[in-house]
């Protein structure tokens, strides 16, 4: 119940929109109420009574009563579309801008195709209650209980004999809802299965092509599409179980109506025309009756599609500003880890790590796949939290930060290139929007993708596809550490950047760095021995923890793992035992 009360919040902004539409709404009941009275009187006082000159004043306010009722009938749609329309666009925009504030942790844990389902499926499910649902559960509402009212004045009996079939309906509408409502949760749950599926079959697809996977990836979505489509029959199977039910039940109030209004008849206590003006309410009684299943449907899917997108809106960031940020007072890029332990769920990722990058120093970190070298640099940018120790950042903790400020000043290249569907520009100067052409060419240069693009067929103007779709792994990679360079962060990192580029064009741009990247703390994740062996400070990760540090010449002669690795990479190359 709590989710209906917050769709119907969402109308707060529109309320002039919303009683507007309401007020005419009302204009159409009374309309429709006061019909059967015109032609009671038409019986009475024309038929009966011969009062033959008010036929033509009662006709034109018969018609007058349904054109009146047509245009604000049309006017209750109209106003009634656009403010759901709005309160669609004013959710969209929530939601989005919420996304954009919530932490790592939420998209490790929701998949893309559930959070689109949301905002799309979801969103349409509360805009149509609202357009639609919401405001006919009123007319019925308002219309039974005038025609209830108005029926009294003309007849108490017969409009006892209506009530007696309520709570029979009541019982039948309870039943039906509590049914329902699973059900509506499960095929909302299963429509966001089912979107997963498609776009995560979309972004593999290269992946299904290539292992022919796709006849596997048909059934899959088939199984999942058969399991929506069972939810759905279910659904309707009950839909119409209960629907012939709910109409039966309605149907009985003519009989009776009729039945009690003949008897009053013949005991002289009811005249023809009222009869005939009864029987004109029972129609709008039985109507509301007949449409309830109809109504606690729609009301049902909009609560529990709200249901689901007021979760998300609930979830608040787990990471977040502190409520009294620290104001750095300079920024030099100096980076210290203080005992830090760190894990994604339940498992040490990082146990007891401490080092310092002193302003200025390249360091190198090196340690087998998994060993927690992406999750350290993360650590950084307080992508996640620490779960003991500190990490500080130009000597203030990262926690005690302003996020953007702190973020703002480390240049990213991520482990997996990710660029836009624009152009290489636009791409490049991504983290500074109004960077001059200038600046771009500079940051391609460094990053050794100048002569890519240039002889790219639009130069700085081509646009790259989803995930860069055009260029190939090493042009997206130097194209993303031009992104990074170009922000002119203090902190630079490399997370596995070059590992898609040839060894000269890793030189040209270790080459490079060493100019642009002066004066930066700089952060390089790598495999390879020669990416690292310049590094003022490397740290070799095992299993979460740091197991050898120092320079190149110092690890080399600790003939630990570090040197093992030389060996073996040289081993590699030569085919034969280095010789350290
Ligand atoms: N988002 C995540 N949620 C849960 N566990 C994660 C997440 N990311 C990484 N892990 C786990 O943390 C551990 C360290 O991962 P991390 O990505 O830091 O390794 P890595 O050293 O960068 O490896 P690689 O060289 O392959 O990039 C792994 O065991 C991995 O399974
Ligand atoms: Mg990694």
């Amino acid at each position: 119940m709590s989710s209906m009360r917050r769709i119907l919040g969402l109308l707060k902004p529109y309320r002039l929109l919303v009683y507007s539409a309401f007020f005419f709404q009302i204009i159409v009941i009374i309309s429709r109420l006061v019909q059967p009275l015109i032609t009671r009187m038409i019986v009475n006082d024309v038929i009966i009574a011969g009062q033959h000159d008010i036929l033509v004043q009662l006709c034109i306010a018969l018609l007058g009563l349904v054109v009146f009722r047509a245009i604000s009938g049309f006017l209750r749609v109209l106003l009634m579309e656009r403010a759901s329309q709005c309160v669609a666009y004013d959710l969209r925009t929530g939601l989005f801008r919420h996304l954009q504030r919530l932490s790592f942790s939420f998209f490790d844990q929701n998949r893309v195709g559930e959070i689109m389902s949301r905002m799309t499926g979801d969103l349409e499910g509360i805009r149509n209650y609202l357009a639609v649902g919401l405001i006919t559960l009123f007319e019925q509402g308002v219309t039974f209980f005038g025609a209830l009212i108005f029926m009294f004045t003309l007849s108490w009996q017969a409009a006892l004999s209506i009530l007696s079939t309520l709570p029979f309906i009541a019982i039948v509408a309870f039943r039906f809802r509590k049914r329902v409502r699973p059900m509506f949760r499960e095929v909302r749950e299963q429509s966001a299965e089912l979107n997963t599926r498609v776009q995560e079959n979309l972004s593999g697809i290269h992946v299904v092509k290539a292992f022919v996977r796709e006849e596997h990836e048909k059934e899959l979505f088939t199984k999942e599409n058969q399991k929506l489509l069972e939810m759905n029959l279910k659904v309707t199977d009950v839909w119409s179980t209960y629907v012939p039910i709910m109409q039966g039940l309605s149907e009985i109030c003519t009989p009776l109506v009729l039945a009690t209004g003949a008897i009053l008849m013949a005991a002289g206590q009811m005249d023809l025309g009222t009869l005939v003006g009864v029987t004109g309410y029972i129609w709008m009684l039985t109507q509301p009756m007949r449409m309830l299943s109809q109504l606690i449907n729609g009301m049902t899917m909009a609560s529990t599609s709200a249901e689901k997108v007021f979760f998300y809106m609930d979830l608040g960031p787990r990471i977040k500003d502190d409520e009294q940020p620290v104001q750095v007072p300079q920024r030099s890029g100096r980076v210290e880890f203080e005992n830090v332990t760190f894990q994604y769920d339940d498992q040490a990722v990082l146990k007891d790590i401490s080092f310092v990058a002193e302003a200025g120093q390249t360091i190198g970190i090196m340690g087998a796949t998994g060993a927690g070298k992406t999750s350290l640099v993360r650590l950084m940018a307080r992508s996640y939290d620490v779960n003991a120790g500190r990490v500080l950042v130009d000597g203030v903790d990262v926690r005690k930060q302003r996020l953007q400020d702190l973020r703002k000043h480390i240049g990213y290249v991520p482990q997996e290139t990710f660029l836009f569907s624009e152009s290489l520009f636009e791409n490049i100067r991504f983290g500074k929007p109004n960077a001059q052409l200038e600046e771009v060419v500079t940051a391609a240069r460094a990053a050794q993708a100048e002569d890519f693009i240039e002889e790219m067929p639009h130069k700085y103007e081509t646009v790259v596809g989803e995930r860069g779709i055009g260029l190939s792994g090493g042009q997206k990679q130097r194209t993303a550490i031009a992104r990074a360079l170009l922000i002119e962060p203090n902190i630079l990192v490399f997370d596995d950047s070059t590992s898609a580029v040839d060894m000269q064009t890793e030189y040209l741009i270790q080459q490079h760095l060493e100019h642009s990247s002066k004066g930066k703390t700089t952060f390089i994740i790598a495999h390879r021995i020669s990416s690292v062996k310049n590094a003022d400070l490397i740290l070799v990760l095992n299993q979460g923890e740091i197991v050898e540090r120092g320079t190149h010449a110092e690890l080399l002669a600790k003939k630990g793992e570090y040197y093992q690795m030389w060996q073996d990479q040289l081993t590699a190359i030569t085919g034969e035992g280095g010789v350290a």
